[in-house]
């Protein structure tokens, strides 16, 4: 995977399109029919700035160069999110800390599900020196409130949403490191789009139960970041 340029990455996920419809695309706003707005004018007028490309799951299409562009500011770990639906193609990783995930079940249940037991997830997170893929690299950050416990009943469903976040947790996606939206602290560990529930009796934060809803929320959230239960039967 590495070593691989951002053109040949872009290029395993399209199909040319050689007559574009008459729409913009929404990386530059640009007419596709027309060149892309990310070609660097240095580069002098190019023949391939309107190359088109049509991302083979979802369907989507954008400027070649413009998924190069969009490409270029991720992490470049041969992923590629369409921008459009967020359909990711290959395998998206985050810049989540070296850290600890640990879980067991616990014999009470959680308000809402009165049947079950709970699973009890502990993450653990220390702070450090950020890396390559965070915002300042070499600068230092903080690990605020860890360990962090969450919960989630102890069902199929639960179990599932267990091993999705297992998942996600390898692929450093359950933490980010950034601006906490809770006290505007900067280089941060911070959530990461995934929402975990905190309280386990009350909720008192809104982070708590009961709510049905939660599973199915979580699996939307994890799925967005390309972590999704095995389609195949
Ligand atoms: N529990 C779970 N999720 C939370 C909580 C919480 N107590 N507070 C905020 N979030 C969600 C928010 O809804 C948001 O979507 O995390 C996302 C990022 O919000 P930030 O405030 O930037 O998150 P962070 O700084 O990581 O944490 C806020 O969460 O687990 C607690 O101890 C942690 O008090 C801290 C709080
Ligand atoms: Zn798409």
């Amino acid at each position: 995977r590495k070593g691989r340029s951002p053109e040949e990455v872009v290029r395993r996920y399209v199909k040319k399109v050689r007559t574009p419809p008459d729409q913009d695309c929404i990386i530059c706003m640009e007419p596709l029919g027309g060149p892309s707005g990310y070609v660097d004018p240095q580069e002098g007028p190019s023949s391939r700035a309107d190359a088109v490309g049509q991302l083979v799951q979802c369907g989507h299409l954008h400027h070649l160069h413009c998924l190069v562009a969009l490409y270029n500011t991720s992490h470049k770990d041969g992923s590629l999110q369409c921008p459009t639906c967020k359909t990711v193609y290959g395998v998206k990783t985050g810049n989540q800390p070296a850290g600890k995930m640990q879980f067991h079940v616990i014999p009470h249940s959680l308000p809402g599900h009165p049947d079950s037991k709970t699973i009890r997830i502990i993450y653990t997170i220390c702070s450090g020196i950020q890396g390559p893929e965070d915002l300042n690299p070499g600068k230092p950050f903080t690990a605020r409130g860890f360990p962090r416990h969450c919960y989630l009943p102890d069902t199929q469903k639960g179990r599932q949403v267990l091993g999705l976040l297992l998942v996600a947790w390898e692929r450093r996606l359950i933490f980010s490191v950034g601006k906490s939206s809770m006290d505007g602290e900067d280089d941060t560990v911070v959530w990461n789009q995934v929402h975990h529930k905190t309280e386990f009796g009350s909720n008192l934060t809104g982070h708590g139960y009961p709510d049905p809803g939660h599973l199915d929320a979580i699996t939307d959230q994890l799925r967005a970041l390309g972590v999704a239960p095995d389609d195949t039967p």
